[in-house]
């Protein structure tokens, strides 16, 4: 049997591919591996709190209080005050009525897609949603019809051909997770109201981020909707673990009776509820922290831009440079490795053939200087590379 696997990895190799995880000592903005400092471009720990002391203490005070886990399933064995308290406090950052936390992000998006997606039902899907809205999307027992990335004319002109005997359900991600733009949320609302459908938005990348109490980009002043649903995640910027729905009280008693994912899986550990509050807390009490790390990238963003790389228009701290080739995009980023910069290389599957980048993730942990000298870095790279 194991030529089996042998030969699979060997075609993954082949392909240019095959990946890997490795170790490091410590999470952060820099981090020293044997000796060498990295200056860390690949964590999505935004708002530099995973190391933050008031969550750290806070996570430390929940775990001798209410012990490591939470025992069982919420619905077997009840869930703690703690967890009542996270989700009214997602709740208001969110600006929805209720939320319901889940065991992670991924956990959610299967839980939400499964429960709300009925045979007779369709799911409107855009096709750069992340992994775990499309598992969601095709684990339903809805039929999924892609639309073209944030092309509201396709979107519409699938919708106007519907079938659907049931529900309409449009659903995308709010930030791309590997390309850091924004959906077309007001134009998804709009439609979303003109054909009847529910809409799911997975603010992932925006909480913490962008809009008001940091709820997203949904909640920017002035572009404001209101989705059916809303994802979030504790594990990005609010540097812990869990996930979340916002959505309506009735919306929530459905999820707790209809996501699998939550029926059938061990609610989430009170450390985590404790360390996301202290998260949330700060958050409230610190508005412009999304603000100074948006700034910052767009600085960023327009110093790679100005030294010839390939980079979009700025839209949010998600920044990639395109490079094309999956060999050439891991040999990129072995030689940036080199210099002192841990910025992976993302291929297919997880972007779209012939798409590979390298892909940056600014953070409140990166100071200006840094950023500065770090842009400076890829750039010389990158001409060694062959890429500019
Ligand atoms: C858009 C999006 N949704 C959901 C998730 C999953 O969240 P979590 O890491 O909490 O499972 C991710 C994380 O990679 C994501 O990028």
């Amino acid at each position: 049997m194991d030529a089996f696997f042998e030969k699979e990895l060997a075609t993954l190799k082949q392909r240019g591919q095959l990946r890997d995880v490795y170790t490091l000592p410590q999470t952060g903005g820099e981090i020293t591996v044997d000796g060498k400092t990295l200056v860390n471009f690949s964590s999505n720990d935004y708002l530099d709190l995973a190391n933050d002391n008031r969550v750290k203490q806070a996570a430390i005070q929940t775990i001798n209080e209410q012990g490591c886990g939470a025992t069982a399933a919420r619905l077997m064995t009840g869930h703690l005050r703690l967890h009542e308290q996270l989700e009214t406090e997602l709740a208001h950052m969110m600006g929805t009525e209720a939320a319901l936390v889940f065991g992670s992000g991924f956990l959610t998006n299967l839980g939400v897609m499964t429960a709300l997606g009925r045979a007779g039902d369709e799911i409107y899907a855009d096709m750069l949603n992340h992994a775990s809205l499309i598992d969601g999307t095709r684990l339903s027992k809805a039929h999924p019809i892609l639309y073209r990335h944030k092309d509201m004319a396709h979107l519409e002109s699938l919708l106007v051909k519907s079938k659907a005997k049931g529900k309409r359900i449009i659903v995308s991600d709010s930030v791309f997770s590997m390309d850091g733009d924004i959906a077309p949320l007001a134009g998804l609302a709009e439609i979303a109201e003109r054909y009847n459908a529910l809409l799911v938005i997975d603010e992932a990348h925006a909480v913490g981020v962008m809009g008001q109490d940091g709820g997203g980009a949904c909640r920017i002043k002035g572009q404001e909707i209101k989705p059916d649903v809303v994802i979030g995640t504790l594990s990005k910027s609010l540097g812990g673990y869990g996930g979340y729905a916002a959505c309506s009280a009735s919306i929530r008693k459905f999820l707790i009776n209809n996501a699998r994912s939550f029926i059938y899986s061990t609610g989430l550990p009170p450390v985590c509820a404790g360390s996301g509050r202290e998260a949330i807390s700060i958050i409230k009490s610190n508005p412009d922290m999304g603000k100074t790390l948006l700034d910052k990238s767009r600085r960023f963003r327009d110093l790679l831009s100005g030294a010839g790389l390939n980079v979009p228009e700025f839209e949010s701290q998600i920044i990639p440079i395109l490079v094309g080739d999956n060999e050439l995009t891991v040999r990129f980023s072995q030689m940036l490795w080199n210099q002192g910069l841990l910025i992976k290389a993302i291929r297919p599957p997880t972007v779209p053939s012939g798409t590979s980048r390298v892909r940056l993730s600014v953070t409140l942990a990166l100071s200006d200087e840094t950023l500065r000298n770090s842009a400076d870095m890829i750039a010389q790279t990158a001409k060694k590379a062959g890429i500019i």
